[in-house]
């Protein structure tokens, strides 16, 4: 690339009746020697432009022509500006469009105090561009500058420097003095309040949540200092929750000093709290350490999974964290089983394809399972110290699956050849399934779990007496799951839900579980509760199966119709472009 955005100031209004962020933004570049007159490009989609200046090292801005390139539906639409190459700086005045796909513009209704409107942004994987001009690849990294302005009663967060304790008038400031890829942009406007968790972690939500949330989350700052034992120090200053209304359509994003989490996450006993984990590991593996293309998206995702179950062990112990990795391991075989071949290589070809394709159990769990597998094959002393030594070789840098072979090539396997010899690396990275030899994560609970749940199918034992007693989540996801391919009548779905209460359970995981079975096997009493969960939660991973599952018969393609018509307002753009393809419905 012969020209580098370096540095982003950000001067945005947040202008609630119209759905739009209005201002400017100021890209300040770097020139490689051969750059020579070439024009600066940069990634938009549905911005509106107004007028584009240029400016020297100290010199005063004056306008610059633009024009715009074709548009592409994945991609968006370049934006090319007539900069001199004498330039350093240019501004771009623009607007976002009401349906910028990194953003979500939530009614009051939409919010849990259901007083205020709301906004938050999802910029990962290619959505950043929607809502600022710039090069929007994980490879070009830069610090950033904002200044945002919001309606008086509401505060504005972003993936920066935030002051818990700053004014509330309706002009917030950020700083971020470390460069981030543009995925990492993210910006939040509502009616929040904060709860310190320790010095340095906490939690921002809405005013009816916000306690649930500061006890639910209350071991965060355990975890942090749990991964930086095994990782090295937590660089970004502070670490903060964020706890976003249901629509949002992940279950988290590690935007860096701000998390951003899905209140379904709240389930009153912790127990859905390794997503918490997870996105604080990204602090090292991808925010500190990033892909460099989304082909290399594994080298996020996956170490992220591996290093999620670690700090997993540490807080809640040995037995919670390998049932975690059994029931990734469980996913990752069903994944397998429904995957074309190509999708199943950790360096994916993603060519002529959306990034957001390239998120399936793959990256996430054959990353872990390959970082477990190292481990298990080294020794976890050693591999620790190796892991280590990666974050800080790389920390601030965008790398590439070549080079995470490389380094590990030269700092594991050289020093080690007896047990390198053991690892089919090419096989790993570069081939379909999982290789011979893989780690094979078991757990005693898991099991003991999947076979109550068998022999009660089997009839050798009657519901009542199948002993449940303490057990956690996790159990129930694994007895859950056994009958996703050992059918159940509508007659055993109903002793179970007397038994167990599944549809009325608080807990989102297990009710999303139930209502899977319960589409599957037509268990009709839980299908106007599953109508209220499609209508109130938006995250694309419960999402996705429900619907697909409704649509395999004629009727229930019906009731998915119908429920999608009440539920689509309220989703966010990426959720309805992932639904309306199941469905084939759309607005366009
Ligand atoms: N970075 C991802 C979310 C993401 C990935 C958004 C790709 C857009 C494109 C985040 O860290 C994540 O993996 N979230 C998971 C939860 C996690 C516990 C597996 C999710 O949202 O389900
Ligand atoms: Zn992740």
């Amino acid at each position: 690339m012969e020209v580098r955005v370096r540095h982003v100031d950000l001067d945005l209004e947040a202008d609630f009746a119209r759905k739009i962020l209005r201002g400017f933004a100021t890209l300040h570049l770097e020139r490689s020697r051969d750059a020579g007159q070439a024009p600066l490009v940069l990634d938009t989609r549905d911005l509106e432009i107004a007028k584009t200046e240029a400016a020297g090292s100290d010199g005063a801005f004056h306008a610059v022509r633009y024009s715009l390139g074709r548009t592409d539906k994945i991609l968006g639409t370049e934006l090319i500006i007539e900069a001199s190459a004498a330039a350093s700086r240019v501004r771009i005045w623009y607007q976002t469009s009401p349906s910028a796909s990194g953003l979500q513009w939530l009614s009051p209704a939409q919010t849990a105090a259901k007083r205020h409107p709301f906004l938050f942004s999802q910029s990962q994987a290619i959505h950043a561009r929607s809502w600022i001009p710039l090069q929007d690849t994980p490879g070009v990294r830069f610090t950033y500058n904002a200044r945002i302005r919001t309606p008086k009663a509401l505060i504005a967060l972003m993936s920066a420097e935030n002051d818990p304790k700053t004014e509330r008038d309706g002009e917030y400031t950020f700083r971020m003095p470390q460069p981030i890829p543009s995925y990492l942009m993210a910006i939040a406007v509502g009616d929040l309040m904060f709860r310190a968790l320790s010095n340095r972690t906490g939690v921002y939500a809405e005013p009816p949540i916000i306690e649930a949330a500061a006890k639910e989350f209350s071991d965060t700052e355990k975890m942090v200092q749990a991964a930086e034992s095994l990782y090295g120090p937590y660089r970004w200053g502070r670490y903060d929750l964020l706890v976003l209304p249901p629509s949002f359509p992940f279950g988290g994003m590690e935007n860096p000093r701000l998390t951003f989490v899905t209140p379904t996450v709240l389930a009153g006993d912790k127990s859905l709290v390794s997503l918490v984990a997870h996105e604080l590991a990204h602090s090292w593996s991808g925010n500190l350490v990033t892909n460099a293309t989304w082909s290399d998206f594994w080298l996020n995702e996956g170490v992220t999974t591996y290093i999620e179950r670690r700090i997993e062990e540490v807080l809640y112990g040995e037995r919670r964290a390998s049932m975690e990795a059994a029931l990734g391991r469980q996913s990752l075989e069903k994944e397998i089983e429904r995957l074309d071949d190509r999708f199943e290589i950790l360096h994916v070809d993603l060519t002529g394809m959306d990034p957001d394709e390239g998120v399936t159990d793959i990256p996430y769990e054959k990353g872990a399972l390959f970082l477990r597998t190292l481990e298990e094959t080294f020794g976890r002393k050693v591999f620790d110290v190796f892991l280590r030594g990666y974050f800080d070789h790389f920390a601030f840098q965008s790398i590439t699956t070549a080079q995470f072979i490389g380094y590990l090539k030269k700092n594991l396997f050289v020093s080690h050849p007896e047990q390198a010899r053991r690892i089919p690396l090419e096989e790993w990275i570069y081939k379909a399934g999982v290789p011979a030899g893989a780690a094979n994560p078991v757990s005693d609970a898991f099991e003991k779990a999947e076979q109550r749940a068998a022999r009660w199918h089997n009839e050798q034992v009657p519901i009542a007496k199948t002993d449940t007693a303490g057990w956690t989540t996790q159990e129930w996801l694994a007895f859950l799951r056994y009958f996703e391919d050992h059918r159940l009548t509508p007659e055993q779905m109903a002793r179970l839900d007397r038994q167990f209460q599944f549809t009325q359970t608080g807990n989102s995981e297990i009710e999303f579980e139930w209502l899977l079975l319960s589409v599957r096997y037509g268990y009709t009493p839980a299908y106007s509760r599953l109508e209220e969960f499609l209508t109130t939660v938006g995250r694309r991973k419960f999402l996705r199966p429900l619907y697909e599952e409704l649509v395999k018969t004629p009727e229930g393609a019906i009731r998915a119709r119908s429920i999608y018509a009440k539920a689509r307002p309220g989703y966010h753009p990426i959720a309805q472009a992932t639904v309306d393809e199941i469905l084939k419905v759309g607005s366009n």
